[in-house]
C-alpha cells in the first residue's frame, strides 16, 4: 500500500527507523556494547511518545535484522533479554497510552518467553486506536519477500490461486505490515546510507533522512529535524514536478 493521506499532508503517515550507532556511542565511553543497546532503549522510549505527541500514525523500529544472529552469541542473548525486559517494563505504559505494539520479523528464530511475551503484548493491545508501534525482531527484507513469493506458489500449487491474479497488491498483502501503508519516511541514525534489508517492498516510495546521531543520543529534535526535511519534499510517485502543481491549481 502507498502512503495514504493523513490530516495533515506534510507529515508522514509511517516513519520507519533504522536505529544504528549503539555500538559506537558505547565505545565512545569505553562501555560494553551492551550498555549502547541499553541507552538505546531510552532513545526508542522518548521517539516513541514524541512520535505520538507529532500525530505520527505508525512508527516501524528496527531492531534486530535476519542478518543480526551474526553478532557474538552473548551480544545476541544480552539483546533478546532486553527486548523481554523492555516488554516486560513499557507495555502497560504503552497501552495506558493506546499504543497498538505489533511484532514483525521470523518468530520462529525467537526463543519461547520472548515469543510469549510478544504475544501477550499484541493481545494486550490491539484494539488500541493511538500510535501503531511496530517492532521488527529477527526481521530481513528478503526473507519477507520469500515468504511471501513461497505462500503464494503454495496457493496456486493447491489450485486456489491463478497466475494471473498474482499482481503486487496481491503479493504485498502476503508480507508483514499487512493494512499499514508503506512508509513515508526513512530514518537511519548513526552516520551510515544504506538500508540493510529493511521493508526492502516496502520502502519503495519512501524519502530517505540519514543522520550522524547515535541512536542512544536520538532525541525529539532529531525525529523534527526529519519530520521537517520530509515535509520539505515533494513526491512524485513517476509524475513531473508540473503536473503535481498543476493538480494543485
Ligand atoms: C544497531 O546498533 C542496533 C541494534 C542492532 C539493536 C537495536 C536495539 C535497541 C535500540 C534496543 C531496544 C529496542 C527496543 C525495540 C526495545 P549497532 O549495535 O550496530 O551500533 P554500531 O553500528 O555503532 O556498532
Amino acid at each position: 500500500m502507498r502512503g495514504g493521506a493523513s490530516t495533515d499532508l506534510s507529515l508522514p503517515v509511517h516513519i520507519a527507523i533504522i536505529m544504528d550507532g549503539n555500538g559506537r556511542w558505547a565505545r565512545q565511553r569505553a562501555l560494553p556494547r551492551h550498555a549502547g543497546h541499553r541507552a538505546g532503549v531510552k532513545s526508542v522510549r522518548a521517539t516513541v511518545e514524541h512520535a505520538a505527541r507529532r500525530g505520527i500514525k505508525c512508527l516501524t523500529l528496527f531492531a534486530f535484522s535476519s542478518e543480526n544472529w551474526r553478532r557474538p552469541a552473548d551480544e545476541v542473548s544480552k539483546l533478546m533479554n532486553l527486548f523481554i525486559e523492555a516488554l516486560q517494563r513499557e507495555v502497560a505504559e504503552l497501552h495506558r497510552n493506546k499504543v497498538r505494539l505489533e511484532f514483525i520479523g521470523d518468530r520462529s528464530q525467537l526463543g519461547d518467553g520472548l515469543v510469549r511475551k510478544i504475544a501477550a503484548a499484541e493481545a494486550q493491545t490491539a484494539n488500541n486506536d493511538g500510535l501503531h508501534l511496530v517492532v521488527a525482531v529477527a526481521y530481513g527484507g528478503r526473507w519477507d519477500i520469500t515468504e511471501a513469493a513461497r505462500r503464494v506458489c503454495r496457493k496456486t500449487v493447491d489450485g486456489d490461486l491463478q497466475v494471473e491474479e498474482i499482481d503486487e497488491e496481491m503479493l504485498a498483502s502476503e508480507m508483514q505490515l499487512v493494512g499499514i501503508p508503506d512508509p513515508d519516511l526513512l530514518i537511519r541514525t548513526g552516520g551510515e546510507q544504506r538500508v540493510s534489508n529493511f521493508l526492502l517492498w516496502h520502502l519503495a516510495y519512501a524519502e530517505l533522512f540519514f543522520c550522524d546521531t547515535l541512536w542512544p543520543d536520538f532525541r525529539e529534535a532529531d525525529l523534527d529535524a526529519a519530520i521537517d526535511y520530509f515535509s520539505a519534499r515533494q513526491r512524485r510517485y513517476g509524475h513531473t514536478g508540473d503536473q503535481l502543481e498543476a493538480a494543485e491549481c
